[in-house]
């Protein structure tokens, strides 16, 4: 819906909807980090927490940071096209960088303990789900 100055109008309830999606998703970066830290021994690049890298950069990067990248657009829809492309550009390469990191790490910890790689219904979906997002980028 167009306002009379010509600025899209915004939902009354849009602020309430973005907290709320801020919200769960903070507390979903929130309670994996306190799970892999209270829980899992934390996280490094050595030895068994290498594993732990890998849900809090997808927690982190695919679901957070892509998340609040889709909603730049709404979010900031009053401000330059130019100011919101910028913006919604970074938090995906962002969320891209972060998600690489956490599938080198699987990865590489899968190799370095000798495991298979790709043997379940989660690795194959999440690959696909990664390889879907990276060809966005593309097109
Ligand atoms: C968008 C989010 C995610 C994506 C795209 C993703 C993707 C993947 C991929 C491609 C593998 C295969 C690695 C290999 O074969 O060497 C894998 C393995 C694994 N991931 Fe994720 N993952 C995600 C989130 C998570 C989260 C949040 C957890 C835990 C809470 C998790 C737990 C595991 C486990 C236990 C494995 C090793 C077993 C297996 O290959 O299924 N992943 N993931």
């Amino acid at each position: 819906m167009e306002s009379h100055a010509g600025l899209a109008a915004t939902p009354r309830a849009l602020p309430y909807y973005v907290a709320f999606s801020q919200l769960l998703g903070l507390i979903a970066v929130a309670t994996t980090g306190a799970w892999l830290g209270l829980y899992r021994g934390g996280i490094a690049w050595q030895g068994v927490l290498q594993f732990n890298v890998h849900p809090l950069c997808m927690v982190i990067g695919l679901i957070f940071l892509q998340g609040d990248a889709l909603l730049v657009y709404r979010v900031f829809r009053n401000e330059t096209k130019r100011t919101t492309k910028v913006l919604h550009g970074l938090l995906h390469v962002f969320a891209f960088i972060i998600a690489l990191v956490g599938l080198v790490a699987v990865f590489d910890y899968h190799r370095k303990k000798g495991y298979a790689d790709l043997y379940s219904l989660h690795s194959w979906c999440g690959i696909l789900a990664f390889v879907l997002y990276f060809v966005q980028g593309q097109v």
